[in-house]
């Protein structure tokens, strides 16, 4: 079956192709070629898991073109989003002396898209970018939009750049080698694109979520597509996120990313995060947005179906809220919320500290019980 394309609309000229299908690695070279024709040397920014499973497919592709490859494999995870890998990769890149007619490739999950990406922003002041995503996350969101960065001490993605790919080349292959909690987190990001984007979109995911858990190929590309398709529009019409329409991607984060940072990276993944987020949205929503008890109820139920039940522990709710105002979605003191009013529907709002500690509460207090 051929590739799935599905095009990120872009202005002057920026405009780029994200393939989606299996063995799509195999034409990377060519792609470079067509894409960026003065380009002889790409470098391949890999992550310590993936480049020994992928590396080499990539670089065959390459140098079947007759392009020289630069492999640069950095720690697997997220401590890897920091200045000092940064900072290494730009030491080795000037030390193979690339120049700016170079190309830096991602490959690997999110980590490897926004480090190479932020890499490729500064390096000689801005190079080109192509991601290879393999992980579900990195498909179907991290890979594309052009958000790049690292972590600082103080939070995450504090420092970065829009850097737009010239090209995204998912291998649904790939995935065959994904640990299943990887894919889980992937899950969260679809279930977000889906409550976004339609009930078409969400109820289609309700039916299919046992194909898609048991890696059905044809059902996971779907999916796939459906939240490129997304995303892409929402990038096209918001690419620096200045219309309050990419915003909306942030469902989910708000306590995602405290709860992420309160009990320390990793304890829960990122996805199981989001997906405690998205609970948490919606009964806000439902409480001063207007949502009704039947969504937050349906959204539920998918995220259970999807693998991401609700997390057993609670955390602090003065924590919470205070790594809340540290986010960057903290505005003029106040905290900002994607609110879900229904499927397919949502506002950009700020919420009151009082209120946001009350429902923090009953979330701590449902911990308890439960
Ligand atoms: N830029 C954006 O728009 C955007 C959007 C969402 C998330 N992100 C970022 O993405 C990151 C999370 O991405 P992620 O979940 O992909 O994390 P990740 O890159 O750490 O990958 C998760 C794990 O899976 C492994 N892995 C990836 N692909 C594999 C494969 N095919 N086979 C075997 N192992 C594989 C990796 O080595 C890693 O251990 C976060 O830093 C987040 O901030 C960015």
């Amino acid at each position: 079956m051929s590739a799935t394309r599905v095009v990120v609309n872009l202005p002057d000229q920026r405009s780029y192709d994200v393939r989606i299908g299996p063995r799509v690695l195999d034409g990377l070279g060519r792609k470079v070629r067509e894409l960026l024709p003065s380009c002889s040397h790409v470098a391949v920014i890999g992550d310590a898991n993936v480049a020994p499973l992928y590396g080499a497919r990539a670089k065959e592709a390459l140098n079947q073109e007759g392009l020289s490859v630069t492999e640069i494999t950095v720690p697997a995870g997220e401590d890897s989003k920091s200045l000092a890998v940064l900072a290494e990769i730009w030491q080795a890149l000037a030390s193979k002396k690339l120049d700016r007619s170079c190309c830096i490739v991602s490959l690997g999950g999110g980590v490897a898209s926004d480090l190479a990406g932020f890499a490729a922003a500064a390096y000689l002041r801005g190079v080109a970018c192509i991601h290879v995503p393999t992980s579900l996350l990195a498909m179907v969101d991290a890979s594309v939009g052009g958000k790049t960065g690292v972590n600082l001490p103080a939070g995450k993605n504090l420092v970065g750049a829009f850097k737009q790919p010239a090209y995204v080349c998912a291998d649904t292959a790939t995935l065959a080698t994904l640990p299943e909690r990887e894919w889980t987190c992937g899950w969260a990001e679809v279930a977000k694109t889906a409550v976004l984007d339609s009930d078409e979109f969400f109820f289609w995911l309700d039916g299919a979520s046992a194909q898609l858990r048991a890696h059905d190929d044809d059902a996971v590309r779907e999916a796939i597509t459906r939240c490129v398709v997304f995303k892409a529009d929402v990038v096209a019409r918001d690419e620096e996120e200045t219309q309050d329409v990419r915003a909306c991607l942030n469902l989910g984060h708000t306590l995602g990313h405290a709860l992420e940072a309160c009990t320390g990276y990793g304890t829960c993944s990122h996805g199981e995060a989001v997906a405690e987020g998205m609970r948490f949205a919606a009964r806000l929503s439902a409480a001063v947005a207007g949502a009704s008890l039947e969504f937050v109820q349906a959204q539920d139920e998918l995220l259970d179906k999807l693998g991401l039940e609700p997390l057993p522990f609670s955390v602090p709710p003065r924590e919470l809220l205070d790594c809340m105002h540290g986010d960057k979605k903290a505005h003029d003191g106040q905290i900002l919320f994607v609110l879900p009013t229904d499927i397919g529907s949502w506002e950009v709002r700020p919420v009151a500290d009082d209120v946001v500690l009350e429902h923090l509460d009953a979330w701590a207090r449902s911990k308890e019980q439960a």
